[in-house]
């Protein structure tokens, strides 16, 4: 697909041409084990995946266009333009993030930001590629914008977006978090904000809790921003510290189990659960320190290359989770146990929220194809259609593209 044709034929040329539109990524994730521990100040272990959003972006002409100042937003995905809060989501978070940081009485600062301020006075060096003075945010415009303290619109609506993604949605593999970390990424860069990738993750998960009104944890985006191929990555939600583990598999290869099923209208039964762990809830806090140590067990499997340990790790992981934390289904119950039952694979586990999804199985690289057929027709048998089924490998975390 020539992303950057589409982009035209949606958007139209401009005089810049093909250069003037720059393409940023982001992937999905899986999480490998550490469910529902992150919004419990828990931890985690996930890895960013070869599957993602790209999103392509143009500074636009406003004099040349009617819808004066807004973004425009398209996607080459034939799905309805729900979507689109997605994005929004992110342009008024960091707006908003934007202008926290310029009306805070004192900008803390320093080189490493790329920026320096004086108390009440927001004075940012032409390094940065812009200065303001006290109680007024001003921006030349051969930076491409300008603002005053206390408006908002820090940087400008007037650019396109188009994005394009092979994350099938609703299946627990993160693409909001996906599209909203393409988005941080793009508009960071086309406006040299100097957010760092952590500030990045923050903002995306705040628009996604208050904008978009899902109650999530730290954990998708946090996975997304930091992804290392090769590694997983061990976070700490509790004080954000984290670290990146080597995914030791040897001849073991992570493969994605999609049930098919969606869990998009089971967003009540999340913060269900998230209240219930408020609340102490004994059987919900048992998975929670259950799965803590569970995390740290499956971090030192992963870097010792035990798979077989790993492998009943996630095992134990999804018994925690169907019957302490009772997230998961009939159709993720029937594919872990289609999986595990194959002697190819060492363990399998539901993974993200529950309800539906994916679950994720660990399996012998030389038979996947038969595992695949196998776990297949069993699953059809129980549940009554076939499941997806498709090896991933960990990936980069997002940002910019250099050639499409
Ligand atoms: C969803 C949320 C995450 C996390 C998982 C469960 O993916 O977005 O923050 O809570 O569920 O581990």
């Amino acid at each position: 697909m020539d992303l950057k044709k589409i982009f035209t034929e949606i958007f139209g040329e401009t005089a810049g041409g093909n250069d003037a539109i720059r393409v940023f990524y982001a992937p999905g994730r899986v999480n490998i084990i550490g469910e529902h521990t992150d919004y419990n100040g828990g931890l985690v272990l996930p890895c960013a995946i070869n599957m993602g959003t790209y999103a392509l972006i143009r500074l636009r002409d406003d004099a040349s266009v009617a819808d004066n100042g807004e973004p425009r937003f398209a996607s080459t995905n034939s799905v309805p333009n729900a979507w689109e809060i997605y994005p929004r989501g992110i342009v008024h978070h960091m707006q908003r993030a934007l202008s926290r940081r310029a009306d805070s009485p004192c900008l803390a600062t320093d080189a490493h930001h790329g920026f320096e301020g004086t108390c009440g006075n927001l004075h940012v060096s032409p390094a940065f590629g812009f200065e303001g003075t006290c109680g007024n945010l001003h921006v030349p415009p051969a930076f491409g914008f300008e603002g005053m303290r206390g408006n908002p619109h820090v940087f400008p609506a007037h650019f396109d977006m188009l994005f394009s993604g092979n994350i099938p949605n609703g299946s627990g593999l993160s693409s909001s978090a996906s599209i909203e970390m393409a988005t941080a990424v793009a508009l960071n860069e086309t406006f040299a904000l100097g957010f760092e990738m952590l500030e990045l993750v923050k903002i995306a998960r705040e628009s996604e809790n208050e904008f978009c009104g899902v109650n999530c944890g730290i954990m998708d985006m946090f996975a997304i921003g930091t992804g290392k191929r090769g590694f997983a990555t061990l976070l700490n939600c509790a004080d954000m510290q984290f670290e990146y583990v080597p995914m030791r598999l040897g001849d073991f290869q992570l493969i994605i189990l999609d049930t098919k099923k969606r869990r998009s209208l089971n967003e009540s039964r999340y913060n269900e659960r998230r209240a219930e762990c408020e609340a102490g809830h004994p059987a919900r806090m048992r998975h929670v320190k259950t799965e803590n140590e569970r995390v740290v067990a499956a971090a030192n499997a992963l870097r010792a290359g035990d798979v077989a340990a790993l492998g009943r790790l996630l095992v134990e992981s999804h018994n925690s989770l169907r019957d302490d934390f009772e997230v998961s289904c009939f159709e993720l119950d029937a594919l872990v146990e289609a999986a595990i039952k194959n002697p190819s694979c060492v363990g399998a586990r539901m993974t993200g929220a529950g309800f539906g999804g994916c679950a994720i199985a660990l399996v012998e690289r030389a038979k996947v194809a038969q595992f695949s057929a196998a776990v297949t027709e069993e699953y059809e048998k129980s549940v009554g259609y076939a499941p997806d089924i498709y090896p991933t490998e960990s990936a980069d975390g997002a940002g910019a593209v250099n050639s499409l």
